[in-house]
């Protein structure tokens, strides 16, 4: 039997297995495996995990290919463009991931504000001596500022914790000049990003990673923000120069970096693991079980719904 559906992981939840029972042909094998390779000729969908990243050559072994489907609400591992150009449609999961991903991003931003890995560290090597006026002071955020880059749902999601904590929103996005963005609230004004970097006394980044937003905040952007502002990423690494933000940080011009998302993730650049004043997450934004399940069932509709559409356009065309 050729492989019709060729997946690289069975997902979080019983959604791949349902997808199987309605067609049989699916194949669930590990990225790159010598089965996964010998697939692609007769694979019409491909579903594929955020960190595997699909080239042109790949699919150009793929002439059946009509969907493919990525377990992420990015898709930055995609070529898109490619995709376009031969009818070759993606399903992704936006909206089920918005909160569990604007939560990461504050419970960075709190972490690192609050001191809470180096807190946890005393207490844990035995070495705390009970309470004193100045252990372990952090930094309160209401009444500060926080800019946000990207006002899609996550953004959004974001920009509200953000006012709920007593902070001012400011946001920019890549629309430049377009009508105003519903945040739900009347919280935030969109800034062209040279001047809300100077206010931000945190920096949130919900932008995807595009050709636009690749190094946006090269060292001179990263030097506007305010001294001792925190930067959060929870979207794509590469949005900013690692090396800058870390130079930055070590000259005590940054109060602290919170990172869920790396540049040649899971490698990373060393000098985040001696930094100071960070924390650092496994790429957890999405890391709920409620929210994995949810981005299970909506990409197994979604190649379901790819295939359905797709066979009955052949057989109108017959
Ligand atoms: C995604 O799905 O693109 C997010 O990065 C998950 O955290």
């Amino acid at each position: 039997m050729s492989i019709r559906i060729l997946a690289t992981s069975s997902l979080v939840g019983p959604y791949i297995e349902h997808l199987g029972l309605r067609f049989p042909e699916l194949c669930v094998t590990p990225f790159r495996s010598p089965e996964w390779t010998a697939g692609l000729a007769s694979a019409e969908a491909l579903v594929v995990l955020l960190s595997e990243p699909l080239t042109e050559e790949d699919l150009e072994r793929c002439p059946n290919l009509k969907v493919i489907g990525t377990y992420s609400v990015g898709i930055n591992h995609l070529p898109v463009a490619y995709c376009r150009q031969r009818g070759i449609r993606i399903v992704n999961t936006p909206g089920v991931l918005t909160d569990a991903t604007a939560d990461l991003a504050l419970t960075l931003l709190l972490s690192l504000t609050r001191r809470v890995s180096e807190g946890e560290a005393l207490v844990r090597s035995g070495q705390w001596k009970g309470w004193a006026t100045d252990l372990l002071l952090g930094t309160g955020l209401s009444g500060k500022t926080c800019g946000i880059l990207g006002s899609g749902p996550i953004g959004r999601a974001f920009a509200r914790r953000a006012w709920a904590i007593g902070m001012t929103v400011f946001f920019w996005d890549r629309e430049g000049n377009q009508p105003p963005v519903d945040f739900g609230v009347e919280i935030a004004e969109r800034l062209p990003l040279d001047e809300l970097l100077p206010q931000s006394d945190v920096l949130s980044l919900h932008c995807p990673l595009t050709d636009t937003t690749r190094g946006l905040l090269g060292r001179e952007r990263l030097a506007l923000l305010p001294r001792g502002a925190f930067l959060i990423n929870t979207a794509r690494g590469g949005i900013f120069d690692e090396q800058a933000a870390m130079d930055l940080l070590d000259e005590g011009r940054l109060g602290g970096i919170g990172l869920d998302v790396f540049d040649n993730e899971p490698t990373l650049n060393p000098g985040w693991l001696a930094a100071p004043r960070t924390v650092l997450l496994p790429h957890l934004g999405s890391a709920t079980v409620e929210t994995r399940e949810a981005m299970s069932r909506l990409l197994c509709l979604g190649i379901e719904e790819s295939l359905r559409t797709v066979g009955r356009a052949a057989s109108r065309e017959a």
